[in-house]
């Protein structure tokens, strides 16, 4: 896609496929995928490894004084897979286990967290050409995104989808922890203060449970063509 460069945002629960669609749609038209959520368990692996999380609290002070500390990056890998750096160190495979997902959800309803990677995430889009997904992307980080999806599936689709997931990573879950897990994150998710996960009012709801992935990324690339096509009329 060589025309008008857009920014694209993806939304939704946790497992609903987001990251999966994300990267192909970005391979698809040329664009630069970000994984926003990867931000939320860079720092939360990062308090868990210095002891700031311990027995599920979090010693906010030491977290807040460490942040402006913290830099993240993405990197390919020589197979074409973006990672995840901390302060230069690869820590993709660390920030994937269960202990992660179990923390990340408190971690990422700190404001001063928040303020944090919304503006390194704002920066990264700031040149357009970005497809990011994540739980506020629509609302917060790219609000005049000029097309917005918001994922939504089946619970048991997505419990064996990310258990899948794990597995393929060597990671043993049962499907139960799985479910309890994305079902508080889901909750905390969308009940924090600052910026929950909410659909935005511009963004199209895509259900993906019954549908193809192929059949699926051709959709939405359907959609970003058209949007892309109406906005060079009008430039
Ligand atoms: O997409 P993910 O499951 O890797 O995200 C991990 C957590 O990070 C998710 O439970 C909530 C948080 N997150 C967020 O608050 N805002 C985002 N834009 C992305 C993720």
């Amino acid at each position: 896609m060589s025309q008008k460069q857009i920014n694209i945002a993806i939304d939704g629960y946790s497992s609903c496929g987001k990251s999966t669609v994300a990267k192909l749609l970005a391979k698809r038209v040329g664009y630069i995928y970000i994984d926003s959520g990867a931000m939320y368990r860079a720092i939360t692996y990062f308090a868990l490894q210095r002891g700031i999380i311990k027995d599920k609290s979090i010693y906010k002070p030491s977290l807040l004084k460490a942040l402006p500390s913290l830099h993240i990056r993405f990197k390919n890998n020589e197979k074409g897979q973006v990672q995840t750096y901390l302060n230069g160190e690869n820590i993709e495979k660390e920030i994937r286990t269960m202990h992660v997902s179990a923390h990340v959800s408190q971690v990422s309803a700190i404001k001063e967290v928040r303020e944090k990677l919304v503006a390194l995430q704002q920066d990264m889009g700031k040149e357009k050409g970005v497809v990011m997904d994540g739980r506020d992307i629509g609302t917060t980080v790219f609000p005049d995104a000029e097309i917005k999806f918001f994922l939504v599936s089946d619970l048991d689709l997505r419990v064996e989808r990310r258990r899948a997931e794990l597995q393929a990573k060597g990671i043993q879950v049962t499907s139960k922890e799985v479910e309890d897990n994305l079902r508080k994150r889901d909750y905390i998710d969308s009940n924090r203060e600052e910026s929950p996960l909410t659909k935005a009012k511009d963004a199209i709801e895509i259900d993906n449970s019954e549908v193809s992935l192929e059949v699926l990324v051709e959709q939405l690339h359907q959609m970003i063509c058209d949007k892309v096509n109406e906005l060079c009329v009008k430039c």
